[in-house]
């Protein structure tokens, strides 16, 4: 598939469809040693319209092979976003001859309103059957809004039955089903928009010490308490992540518990027949901070394998750590680690051709202009582990603690390069890597 894959602007590392728009990842699922990741995707043009589901599917989460559309637009709209899981227990009663069937749940959207279906698949995801139940929640009396979709279904082991979260209007509600086709109204909570997620995560890695996570399409998430049918926040809402990333949902049935989260990049990609892209593929976990638990976000530990070690330096000054990185002006993938300490400085950062990766404000705790305070406040440091891919930029700050993406705007006049400023700060460790395509 190479050939096909070979465009000036096309990210080397992230995935991307090969011709037509993408949006949100959909129905991410691991069944039957594959990673399956559907996404919305209008596959004759490059702007958002005309919603299907697009396919991939991959063996380790960074190689993926496209598959032809698995979702096409019918009677009741076009194919808005959505989830997949596997019924094991056969409770829709689709299953066949011991193959357990993949359902995937999904709004059809049309100009009325948006309506929660099911289809199932006995082929791994390769075809699609939508049963004729459908549609299996039409909520928009109730809300008395258009805006009721991108259903997110998991199996709920402890009671023994199908959750749904599903944005409704200003928040997200829960629903419960024991067949997949009938579905009860639980419970609601708001201050959310667009594409739900619940999971629940241990702390610090101890399984007896648990909370779940809700989150929506923004980044922003709340940490409770959830008992199958109704989820208690223990206070406000946090963000972990900001910039590009939209929309971002995690896996369902990963084979070694992890909790693994895909995000849309919304990435222009300027003169491509493609256009949108999926940012790496994250491990998301909760550890105690001097605030209480928090969650973390850092590339999946297989994102390693693209990356080969070129340069490392400790102690440089900003001078020699700018010196030392203009032999890599010019390079579009990279991979930079980096830590620095601010010492006289209230605040510095580090450039590429005057785009400001990391733009670290100590005195108003401000990190590229979002509020941010270090867990070790007297050490003065920033850590940041630094993707760039042609088109985009994803920085991972102090293991993960907050993340952000931006596009990657190469063609300012700009000639300063990569850039570190800030008065007399000291770069403690800086590390280049460079990257290898996943379509070669
Ligand atoms: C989020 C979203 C979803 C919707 C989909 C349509 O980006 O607006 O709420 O289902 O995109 O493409």
């Amino acid at each position: 598939q190479d050939s096909l894959y070979n465009e000036s602007n096309r990210p080397q590392f992230h995935f991307t469809s090969q011709r037509g728009w993408i949006n949100d990842p959909n129905g991410l699922v691991y069944h039957d040693e594959e990673y399956h990741l559907f996404y919305q995707h209008n596959p004759y043009e490059r702007e958002w319209e005309n919603m299907h589901w697009g396919h991939a599917v991959s063996k380790d989460l960074i190689h993926w092979q496209e598959l032809p559309t698995a979702l096409f637009p019918d009677h009741l709209g076009t194919m808005f976003s959505g989830s997949a899981a596997i019924d094991y227990n056969n409770t829709a009663g689709y299953n066949q001859g011991g193959v357990p069937a993949m359902i995937v749940a999904y709004t059809a959207d049309n100009a009325e309103k948006q309506v929660q279906c099911i289809a199932y698949s006995l082929d791994n995801g390769r075809t699609f059957t939508k049963d004729e139940v459908n549609p299996v929640i039409d909520s928009k009396h109730k809300w008395k809004s258009k805006d009721t979709r991108d259903p997110k279904v998991f199996w709920y082991k402890p009671g023994s039955h199908w959750v749904m979260v599903l944005n409704e209007r200003d928040g997200h509600s829960i629903y419960t089903s024991t067949n997949l086709k009938e579905w009860n109204y639980e419970s609601h909570v708001t201050g959310f928009w667009e594409c739900p997620e619940l999971f629940d995560l241990p702390i610090d890695g101890n399984p007896s010490n648990t909370k779940w996570v809700m989150y929506g399409a923004s980044g922003t998430y709340m940490l409770g308490s959830f008992d199958g049918k109704v989820f208690r926040p223990d206070a406000g809402k946090y963000q972990y992540t900001t910039g590009s990333i939209y929309a971002a949902q995690t896996f369902n049935n990963m084979p070694d518990g992890r909790r693994v989260q895909i995000g849309w990049g919304r990435i222009d990609h300027p003169g491509m027949p493609f256009n949108g892209m999926m940012l790496l593929p994250t491990e998301l976990t909760l550890r105690t901070t001097k605030d209480g638990p928090r969650l973390f976000n850092v590339p999946v530990k297989e994102t390693e394998r693209l990356f080969m070690p070129m340069q490392q330096w400790r102690n440089l000054t900003s001078d020699k750590a700018n010196r030392l990185m203009d032999q890599f002006d010019d390079a579009d993938c990279l991979r930079i680690k980096t830590t620095f300490k601010l010492s006289h400085a209230t605040n510095a950062g580090l450039n590429l051709f005057g785009q400001r990766i990391v733009d670290y404000d100590l005195n108003y705790n401000m990190l590229n202009g979002v509020f941010y305070s270090p867990e070790d406040m007297t050490s003065m440091e920033i850590s940041a582990d630094i993707y760039i891919d042609r088109t985009n930029i994803e920085v991972f700050i102090d293991g993960g603690a907050y993340s952000y993406s931006m596009q990657r705007t190469p063609d300012g006049n700009n000639k300063e390069g990569f850039h570190f400023w800030g008065n007399n700060i000291e770069v403690k460790n800086l590390e280049v890597f460079g990257a290898k395509s996943i379509w070669k």
